[in-house]
């Protein structure tokens, strides 16, 4: 909600205000922390000048051109052939909706929204900065549009979706840094003075550096986080007099974007959260988004429990195994079928084939049929793509090479024996748009895992110009995304991206889940999923029960832990299920009975994973429906005998709980949320192989 009182601005969500004095030529921001009476004497917030003339104030964004030398909101070459802003407030506007169509995925379901108005004269250029709040979470997200009114062009070399200025005397960052099969793992870094970057130059959110940003000061956890899938830029600098900045938004590396008169420019929205904990961060990260990033229809909807061939088969199968796979997937109480990599041109490993959509018929004895005898079985079907891909042996290659990204003269880099469409282009735009169609109409999938293997690294394009080839390139990606999901709203779009490379919310907007890492050992995937849990809910995350010893890390780990651990996702299975013994099949039968009964818990209710993991490596989760009193909990550790306690968040200090095995016989009465007897509990496990990386018990909770 938005409140004025002149001359204070209220941005209000459910427990938090953040409060703007509009007096000055920039608001200051007063205020930003747990709702306070709005009658309170706000003129003791207002800042000061130093003795030495330092200006304290927290502005609501930054310009280069005084005497702030400091990280700035905005760089802009403007038409008078300078980088100097003079940008002053002008006033603002209370809106029911934003007026304009955005190219960008955004928040939706919005509560209220405020932009506030600039205009630089000397420059003819006018900045709206926006501000939104939702109903039923403390969020508040931003986001700018520049609108040239000068003759000559202007080129953005830096905008910004949100500027948080607040006084610190050191920041703790933690940021979710990785690689193919290890993402998302939670790093802390201390600044006391100087700058900080988190950011991507990948091209895309990457499994580098993740766009979530958390800064913990002694007031709390601030973060942030963009909806956007391309290179991200977030700064957090602290300075000798305690003022720190936090600015995020599309990175400024190869930014150069000619906004010509009476054009505009958009900068992509991201989200501000406050709490007093992690814990509350968490919660607040996950309601957002699924209430207000997802399609509406998935806020929701219970996802289907799917066999994935991939790490069954890789390329190599035949009809009569994929039929085999799915007829047994079947009798496990498998609901949804994906046929991965390797259908189509005359793919038998990866060096081939990307952009040739057309089914390799010797290998799937008719993709339109294997899918329909799939279908017949009472299955789901899905297939996998890599929709922004060529090889170089390919048919579509051969026919049109300039689709490819690459630069005239130079050796295109490949990756993974690939190389990048150039999405910039619209005739390519429409051929990826036409292959989708083609495979989604001939097979009637109802669900697509879209991949996407590879970085950028040959940033050229005939179509425009390399400073704005980035931000170009996701902007045809998402109406690509956008018009797909319009010709077919039935079919769930999985993402995906060598694992968990693109997993961010700009990607949630258009597809409701993503394949959170290749890798799919528990020991590992316990680390993965944790960190993942700090921004997004876990119905967004794919878990898979895969094979043991794992092929990618060849650590051995019991059926009932894999199960454990993807339980903390959407669960699927990953592997050739014909290979399971007779006593294998029953246990997988009856895990995935027992998900279909508990799946609502499971996929929506409050979750949240133990941060523990980081101090004593005792992992987990918790998921739990505090109306229902009910919940399940699993706990992880590469131990029989975990030492040490278990605070359980979402469990309260003064209620009682009945603990009950799953998967091991026991039972215990808990009294408040702390579990001090682990050895004992873990002493239960049957199958106690000692070349198990990773042991773990799964425990219903009801309130006693
Ligand atoms: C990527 C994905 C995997 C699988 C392979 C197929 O690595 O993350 O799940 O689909 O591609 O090549």
């Amino acid at each position: 909600m938005i409140s004025r009182k002149e001359p204070y601005i209220f941005l209000l969500t459910p427990h938090h205000m953040m409060l703007w004095n509009i007096e000055g030529e920039i608001p200051e921001l007063l205020y930003y922390g747990k709702k306070k009476s709005l009658s309170t004497d706000w003129s003791a917030y207002k800042g000061t000048t130093n003795r030495t003339g330092v200006d304290l104030r927290n502005y609501m964004f930054s310009q280069f051109g005084g005497e702030d030398y400091r990280e700035a909101y905005c760089e802009i070459a403007n038409g008078n052939h300078n980088e100097i802003s003079n940008f002053v407030f002008k006033g603002y506007r209370i809106l029911k909706e934003v007026k304009f169509d955005s190219p960008l995925p955004f928040s939706r379901n919005k509560e209220s929204i405020i932009c506030f108005d600039f205009e630089d004269q000397i420059n003819q250029m006018q900045l709206e900065i926006y501000y939104a709040t939702f109903k039923d979470v403390d969020v508040i997200s931003s986001f700018s549009r520049l609108i040239n009114h000068h003759d000559a062009s202007i080129f953005i070399h830096r905008l910004s979706s949100l500027e948080l200025d607040l006084h610190a005397e050191s920041f703790k960052i933690y940021t979710f840094d990785g690689e193919w099969a290890r993402e998302r793992s939670r790093h802390e870094s201390l600044l006391t003075c100087g700058v900080f970057k988190n950011q991507s130059r990948t091209g895309s959110s990457s499994a580098l550096h993740h766009p979530l940003t958390i800064v913990e000061t002694n007031e709390g956890f601030y973060s942030v986080n963009l909806i956007y899938s391309s290179n991200h830029l977030t700064t957090i600098e602290l300075d000798d007099y305690q003022r720190g900045r936090i600015l995020t938004g599309m990175n400024d590396f190869m930014l150069s974007y000619e906004v010509k008169k009476d054009e505009e420019f958009l900068s992509p929205e991201a989200i501000l959260t406050f709490a007093k904990n992690e814990s509350e961060l968490i919660s607040t990260h996950h309601t957002f988004v699924q209430k207000h990033i997802v399609y509406k229809e998935y806020e929701n909807a219970p996802r289907p429990i799917l066999m994935n061939n991939w790490e069954g088969t890789y390329f190599d199968f035949t009809k009569d195994k994929i039929l085999e796979m799915a007829k047994t997937a079947k009798d496990l109480g498998i609901e949804l079928f994906v046929l991965d990599d390797g259908w189509f041109g005359h793919r038998d490993n990866d060096a081939s084939s990307l952009g040739d959509w057309f089914d390799y018929s010797s290998k799937t004895g008719g993709l339109a049929s294997l899918a329909k005898e799939i279908h017949q079985l009472g299955l789901k079907f899905g297939i996998w793509m890599e929709p922004e891909m060529i090889s170089e042996d390919s048919d579509l290659f051969k026919e049109h090479p300039e689709y490819a990204m690459k630069i005239p003269h130079r050796t295109p880099h490949l990756h993974r024996n690939q190389m990048m469409l150039d999405l910039a282009n619209e005739e390519v735009k429409e051929f990826v748009l036409d292959s989708i169609r083609n495979v989604l109409h001939l097979t009637k999938a109802d669900y697509m895992k879209w991949d996407y293997n590879r970085n950028f690294s040959d940033v050229y394009s005939t179509s425009c110009p390399v400073g704005e080839y980035f931000h170009r390139y996701i902007l045809n990606l998402y109406s690509i995304f956008q018009t797909i999901h319009e010709e077919f709203p039935h079919v769930l779009i999985e993402g995906c991206a060598a694992g968990g490379s693109r997993f961010d919310l700009g990607i949630l907007f258009y597809m409701p889940q993503i394949w959170t890492s290749d890798n799919t050992d528990p020991y590992d995937r316990i680390r993965i999923q944790t960190g993942t849990s700090y921004g997004y809910s876990q119905a967004s995350m794919g878990a898979h029960v895969s094979a043991s010893p794992n092929g990618f890390t060849e650590r051995k780990s019991s059926l009932e832990t894999r199960f454990n651990v993807a339980c903390g996702g959407n669960l699927g299975y990953e592997l050739d299920p014909t290979k399971f013994t007779k006593e294998e099949k029953e246990k997988v039968k009856a895990q995935i009975a027992f998900y279909k009964e508990n799946r609502i818990l499971f996929q929506f209710a409050k979750t949240q994973y133990f941060t523990s993991y980081y101090q004593n490596g005792i992992g987990g989760f918790i998921t739990y429906d505090e109306k229902q009193k009910h919940g399940f909990m699993v706990i992880t550790s590469s131990t029989l005998s975990p030492k040490g306690q278990l605070k359980i968040p979402l469990l309260s200090t003064k209620k009682e709980y009945l603990l009950k095995g799953r998967d091991i016989p026991y039972e215990q009465v808990l009294k408040g949320n702390r579990i001090t007897n682990l050895s004992e509990i873990f002493s239960h496990i049957e199958d106690q192989n000692e070349e198990y990386a990773l042991y773990s018990v799964m425990l219903e909770i009801k309130e006693y």
